[in-house]
């Protein structure tokens, strides 16, 4: 299985890490892009550049192919019923935000939906600016001491008037996957769909939104080897097609009279004004980029990855992680502290002398990291061009930060 998939030979597509002495470990935060993915951008730039707003001249009609292209093959990487299922987006955040507009227009004074107290915070606060602005009631699905969905407290959470589930499908702290057969079943028993936070769950394989039977998924470009300011929010026909616009303006309609407007139909209805085109074209890219990876032994890497991670760390003094301790029921994503070690000073202390760059802090999911009982964390997420020279990197830096602690202050540089 491992002879058939090479990190090395992926991580000779990537430009950026050409320098070997570069040990990125922060991928979970912005992945890296392949030459594949900045040549569609350049070949968008300098061949194809116009507006997709329906212009005739031969430009334009290339840049609308190559832009509905993108959409296609969005839709293909998560198996959607059809390409305009997928709504392009500026990432995951506003394809939240999207939701949590155009659905809770749908919802009334005492409706209720369920989310976890693992979501980043772009699944979180769109959510709490809907109850607060239309009287919704948000159900907090709490977590178990690995950091997981605690699905023991749905039959508490979930009562009659939930009218929508908004998860995590993968922690970006905790790197704990969602059960989703599990969540899908307590939705439907009321009637309520299920939007998954897809932004740490697409980068690491293609998903099959049917076969989850999930009804929204929202991801970020950025994320999954494309550009930056892309994403997008996947929606069942009928769902969105029900849904009215978020943001409005040029290019969503069908037509506008003085007092009046007929909407565009999806995805059109919810891309008002130019979109980010050539981030559009870029992320189609990168999707057809992913495509073509073996993922059943990516994935075997990674586990394989992840187990050296996790095991380097039970063996240093001090350090506590935050997460699933069992690989199969978590990506490549390690959060954990030292103690006696600020999580930023280990980021600053691996980057300035090891060449390995993580994150530090609440990542973004404050109420979570804050419930497991830390200051903040270290992250360290994989992405198939890591090897085991980056985890190697990235422990012999903890074992000399673990050896120094206590000694003197740990000097950068
Ligand atoms: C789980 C999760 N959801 C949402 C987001 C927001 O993504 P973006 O900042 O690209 O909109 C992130 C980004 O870190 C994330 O990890």
């Amino acid at each position: 299985m491992t002879a058939r998939f090479d990190p090395r030979a992926i991580r000779r597509e990537f430009p950026i890490l050409a320098d070997p002495a570069l040990h990125y470990l922060d991928n979970a935060a912005t992945a890296q892009m392949p030459a594949a993915v900045e040549a569609a951008l350049l070949r968008f730039e300098r061949s194809l550049r116009a507006n997709v707003h329906g212009g005739v001249h031969r430009l334009a009609r290339d840049a609308v192919a190559a832009y509905d292209a993108a959409r296609a093959s969005v839709a293909r990487f998560l198996n959607a019923g059809a390409a305009h299922e997928v709504v392009f987006t500026y990432g995951a955040t506003s394809a939240i935000n999207l939701l949590a507009h155009a659905y809770g227009e749908r919802l009334a004074p005492g409706d209720e939906i369920v989310l976890s107290l693992a979501e980043h915070h772009s699944n979180l606060l769109p959510w709490r600016q809907l109850a607060a602005r239309r009287g919704i009631e948000l159900k907090h699905l709490p977590v178990t001491d690995e950091g997981r969905l605690d699905l023991a407290a749905l039959d508490r959470v979930v009562g009659p008037r939930c009218r929508l589930f908004a998860l995590t499908h993968c922690s970006n702290v905790s790197g704990a996957m969602s059960d989703v057969p599990r969540l899908v079943a307590a939705a439907r028993a009321v009637g309520a769909p299920v939007m998954l936070d897809g932004a740490q769950a697409l980068p690491h394989g293609p998903v099959d939104v049917r076969a989850l039977g999930v009804d929204f998924y929202a991801f970020s470009g950025h994320k999954c080897f494309g550009p930056t300011g892309i994403g997008a929010l996947w929606g069942r026909a009928e769902l969105l097609a029900d849904l009215p616009p978020f943001m409005t303006g040029g290019q969503m309609i069908r037509r506008v009279g003085f007092d009046d407007v007929e909407y565009a139909d999806p995805p059109r209805r919810f891309e008002a004004g130019t979109p980010p085109i050539a981030a559009a074209i870029g992320l189609g890219a990168a999707l057809d980029w992913m495509a073509r990876i073996d993922w059943d032994a990516a994935r075997y890497h990674e586990l394989r990855l992840t187990t050296r991670m996790l095991v380097g760390l039970s063996g240093l003094a001090g350090a506590r992680v935050l997460g699933p301790l069992d690989v199969n029921q978590r990506r490549g994503v390690v959060s954990f502290a030292i103690d006696g070690v600020d999580a930023t000073e280990i980021c600053r202390v691996l980057d300035a002398r090891h060449g390995v760059a993580l994150r530090s802090g609440y990542h973004c999911a404050q109420p979570l990291v804050t419930a497991m009982g830390f200051p903040g964390v270290a992250r360290a997420s994989l992405a198939p061009y890591n090897d085991d020279d980056d985890v190697d990197a990235l422990l012999e830096g903890l074992e000399a930060i673990v050896r120094e602690r206590g000694r003197a202050p740990v000097a950068v540089g």
